[in-house]
């Protein structure tokens, strides 16, 4: 009788409870549709006409649930058992096989189905490559007519190579660059997709839905940032170690900015100091690798900001300061580090010394905002952390681990590692080292890599 009693009681309270709760949602949307991956705020035409779909599936969706719902509710109530009687009664004649209720509910679903699909496939034709103007509607009234921009993005493990195919470079060759993909502003951009060694996603969700990078298959996307603006991208396909801390940015600039940039970016590595001479004794590095296994001591990463700060910020990076005399000795000496330690061997300096193609190109990665595939600032701080321990930070990368085991081409990384890939351990229990950094290393190495604007 109680149970029965407090079950009332729960049922009364439990409609006020759920309208609010239904009320309360959307006011609270300022909590949980927004951010700097949000695809609720789009910038661009083709997020725009992606969220557009996804409204149209929500309402009917939800037509759906209240329909039916409502449907079942009345029915719970109205036939419900009053009394012992009609607990024990014989079952009301059934409504099965009604020709107007099958008809009529085959046809209504049909009809709902329509309404999704219509602007779904017309949605997807849209978002395949840039209509050029061709495409009718609303959205095509948002896309300038003419040549889409073309960039090709390149999956690697574990970062982001971007390719400006029509970017002619001195000396040959076209502009490369590593995680940070800037595009002209209120433009569109044709995006091939390619992938070297792994399967990757790629997606920048204010701009345009995700398209995987899968090897030997040819992808690509489209997209345009309205407004200039740093915008976050995310991959969004498991793809290992790295998989959670795979990030890079779209950095979209005004056409005279953006010029600007590409004339920048074109030239080769400044060279705010000479490479240092080797110096007659060596020094032997002993930093020990901090942490090696642990992954618990994560630092507050990039990409949690504020997206027009960080633009500011991005666009006050562009600018090469004038070190002084102590800054410039620790430059030439991080250049010379940089060939000794073999970071030639996989990263591009363009008119220093590094000509790798497995790793980001560096000729003006003190113009990024961000290191290691967008997951650290690129600040003096975030730099050492970074080659003090990169496999703290990113687990897996190949800067730590080299590439390949025995009896394959093998490119040494921080530490050995046995036929299985595991780490090599000494008698100590210390990793076996390849490469060694002491901190004046890391100090000078920083500072090279800072002044490479
Ligand atoms: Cu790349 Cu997940």
């Amino acid at each position: 009788m109680r149970f029965s009693a407090s079950l009332r009681s729960l049922a009364r309270h439990a409609l006020p409870a759920l309208t609010l709760l239904a009320l309360a949602l959307p006011a609270s949307g300022a909590l949980w549709l927004e951010g700097p991956q949000s695809t609720f705020e789009t910038a661009g035409p083709v997020a725009k006409g992606q969220l557009q779909i996804f409204y149209v599936t929500l309402w009917v969706t939800t037509f759906l649930f209240v329909g039916t719902g409502a449907a079942l509710a009345i029915a719970t109530w109205k036939f419900r058992a009053k009394r012992d009687a009609t607990t024990n009664a014989e079952p009301p004649p059934q409504g099965h096989g009604n020709p107007f209720v099958e008809l009529g509910l085959t046809v209504g679903s049909i009809i709902c189905l329509v309404f999704i699909a219509v602007p779904t496939l017309k949605g997807i034709k849209f978002g395949y490559d840039v209509p050029n103007g061709d495409t009718p509607g609303k959205l095509a009234a948002l896309v300038e007519k003419g040549d889409a921009y073309r960039v090709t993005a390149t999956g690697y493990q574990w970062w982001f190579q971007f390719d400006y195919p029509t970017e002619k470079i001195q000396g040959g060759g076209t502009l490369v660059t590593a995680n940070e993909l800037v595009i002209p502003a209120g433009k569109p951009v044709h995006v091939d997709i390619r992938t070297r060694d792994v399967i990757h996603s790629f997606w920048v969700p204010k701009l345009a839905g995700k398209v995987d990078m899968i090897p030997n298959r040819a992808n690509h996307l489209w997209l345009q940032a309205d407004e200039p603006g740093y915008y976050f991208g995310q991959c969004a396909e498991y793809c290992g170690d790295s998989h959670s801390v795979m990030k890079f940015r779209v950095i979209a600039l005004a056409p005279a900015e953006f010029a600007k940039w590409l004339a920048d970016q074109k030239k080769p590595a400044r060279a705010a100091a000479p490479m240092a001479p080797a110096p007659a004794t060596p020094a032997v590095g002993t930093m020990a690798i901090l942490d090696m296994m642990g992954r618990d001591a994560m630092a507050p990463l990039s990409g949690t900001g504020d997206a027009r700060e960080a633009f500011k910020a991005w666009q006050t990076r562009q600018q090469a300061v004038p070190e002084d005399n102590a800054k410039l000795a620790l430059i030439s000496d991080g250049r010379r580090l940089f060939k000794e330690k073999t970071c030639v061997n996989c990263h591009t300096v363009r008119g220093h010394e590094g000509a790798g193609v497995n790793a980001p190109d560096l000729t003006h990665i003190g113009s990024r905002s961000t290191i290691a595939a967008g997951l650290l600032e690129n600040t003096e701080a975030r730099l050492k952390d970074w080659l003090i321990n990169p496999d703290h930070w990113k687990p897996s990368n190949k800067m730590f681990h080299g590439v390949g085991g025995s009896g394959e081409i093998v490119m040494a990384g921080y530490i050995k590692a046995d036929d299985n890939k595991h780490p090599m351990m000494d008698a100590s229990g210390q990793p076996v080292r390849n490469i060694a950094l002491t901190s004046a290393d890391v100090t000078a190495l920083t500072a090279y890599l800072q002044s490479l604007k």
